[in-house]
């Protein structure tokens, strides 16, 4: 971080962070550099912590040689403060954009760019975003442990970008990371359970993890606790998702268990067993943690049978001029019908291609009715869901008064780049009154100068919205 911008005030009620994106020399491994991106001269960017309920401001600059703008995956936000290229103007290199938002709803989310992803997320631009409630579930201790693949070339330098074969599989790398870090080790003390926290930050990987083989229990999806722990011995994760894990008790001092990424064919090439780290178990400790038998309640969107809002094909496509494009409903960068505030939508996701796709939603949670015609065990809150080869989920979600423009799409980044993505606008009733359902510039959000960030303007003391002007 630039020293002329002094650290931001402690607001009374809202939460202050400050970013900035820079070129960096991120050291992979002991000795390792490669030039990167990073936020705050690091990677992953810096955790940034908020609690549900209270106003959170997050002032960013970009310090890029090249514009971007900062999403905010997961989280239930204005659409104004949704971080894309459709919402607000991209924030050119040297301008500060201040985010203003109050996240509703506790979790593990996460923030990257929304703008050449394949090239800046690839490079170092993400981080976790945890979201505390008051009465957070406190275990005897907690990691945030962040997933990523980088591809290294001979020159040990961050491999090229570009090709058919990366646009057709998504880009996986050849050296895997957690929290920016080759292979690192964690502790965890015998006898103790914590709360681990991991996300899946990587461009197209799906990560199969796998503790050692050791049993753990699943607490928390995308959108939060779950209802009741799952133990399990192993999760997948698509690129972007996230879990939440009560880790231990691991009884053996001194033992090493390796963190795998064990083998997952998402049709796009095989690999085997792969190390992401390693987990020490150190000298015991006493326990106070105790993991409850039912952590919430999450009342069904849909009960009975559910009749289909939607349909949306993911798809694949020949094409002349770039030689095959993905596609939702057949068409690039799909323009898709709007959807009303108030009115539950039940959508089959379909996948017409012959490998896996996870489909992310932005700004709203859904709910999984159905994955090829078959009821999931546990109910859950997600952004996120694999849909695997010409197969089918069913989801549910519930559009709250949120208007605005906002988007789905594959969340490999290459396929999201090649056309397989949709906007579409969830109208409110007052927009409808007005003729307003079409366009979103009433809610576009200007960047401000970097100097007008800085010092020579205060800061703003409330928390306000951008609002959108109706009836002009
Ligand atoms: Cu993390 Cu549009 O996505
Ligand atoms: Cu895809």
């Amino acid at each position: 971080m630039s020293k002329d911008c002094a650290a931001l005030p402690e607001g009374g009620s809202v939460v202050r962070h400050r970013l900035e994106a820079g070129e960096i020399d991120w050291e992979i491994a002991p000795g390792r550099k490669v030039r990167g991106y990073g936020f705050n001269g690091r990677v992953p960017g810096p955790v940034l912590e908020a609690k549900q309920g209270v106003p959170l401001e997050i002032e960013f600059t970009n310090r890029l040689p090249e514009p971007t703008v900062i999403h905010w995956h997961g989280l239930r936000i204005p659409a104004a403060m949704d971080g894309t290229e459709v919402v607000q103007r991209l924030i050119q290199p040297g301008e500060t954009f201040t985010y203003r938002f109050t996240p509703p709803d506790a979790g593990t989310f996460w923030y990257h760019p929304h703008h050449n992803e394949t090239e800046q997320l690839e490079k170092g631009l993400y981080g976790a975003l945890i979201v505390r409630a008051a009465d957070e579930l406190a275990l005897d201790g907690e990691k945030i442990l962040v997933f990523d693949d980088l591809r290294i070339d001979k020159s040990g330098q961050i491999a090229k970008f570009g090709g058919l074969k990366d646009r057709h599989n998504g880009r996986e790398g050849n050296v895997r990371l957690i929290n920016g870090t080759s292979e690192p080790e964690f502790a965890i003390a015998a006898g103790q359970i914590e709360r681990w926290r991991i996300v899946n930050a990587s461009s197209a990987r799906y990560v199969r993890l796998s503790l050692g083989g050791r049993p753990f229990q699943i607490v928390g999806t995308d959108g939060g606790l779950i209802e009741a722990p799952v133990t399990v011995e192993e999760v997948l994760l698509p690129a972007a998702d996230r879990v939440e894990l009560a880790v231990g008790p691991f009884e053996k001092e001194g033992e090493v268990l390796s963190i795998e990424d064990l083998p997952y064919n998402r049709m796009a090439g095989k690999k085997g067993v792969e190390r992401f780290g390693t987990i020490r178990i150190a000298p015991r400790k006493a326990s106070t943690a105790r993991v409850p038998s039912r952590l919430r309640e999450i009342a069904p969107l849909v009960t009975g049978t559910s009749s289909v809002t939607r349909t949306v094909k993911l798809g694949f496509k020949m094409s002349l001029r770039r030689g095959f494009d993905f596609v939702v409903n057949n068409e690039r960068h799909h323009h898709d019908k709007p959807v009303k505030v108030g009115e539950v939508q039940v959508w089959d996701v379909v996948n017409t291609t012959l490998m896996d796709h996870p489909f992310h939603l932005h700004g709203f949670f859904f709910q999984v009715l159905e994955i090829n015609g078959k009821k999931p065990a546990w109910r859950s809150l997600e952004d996120v869901i694999n849909v695997p080869p010409k197969g089918t989920v069913r989801i549910a979600w519930y559009p709250d008064d949120r208007p605005g423009m906002w988007m789905y799409h594959c969340h490999i980044l290459d396929h999201h780049a090649a056309g397989m993505m949709a906007h579409f606008e969830v109208v409110g009733e007052r927009d409808e009154e007005h003729g307003h359902g079409q366009g979103n510039n009433q809610s576009v959000a200007a960047p401000v100068s970097h100097a007008a960030a800085c010092g020579t303007t205060p800061v703003h003391r409330g928390h306000t919205f951008p609002r959108r002007r109706r009836g002009e």
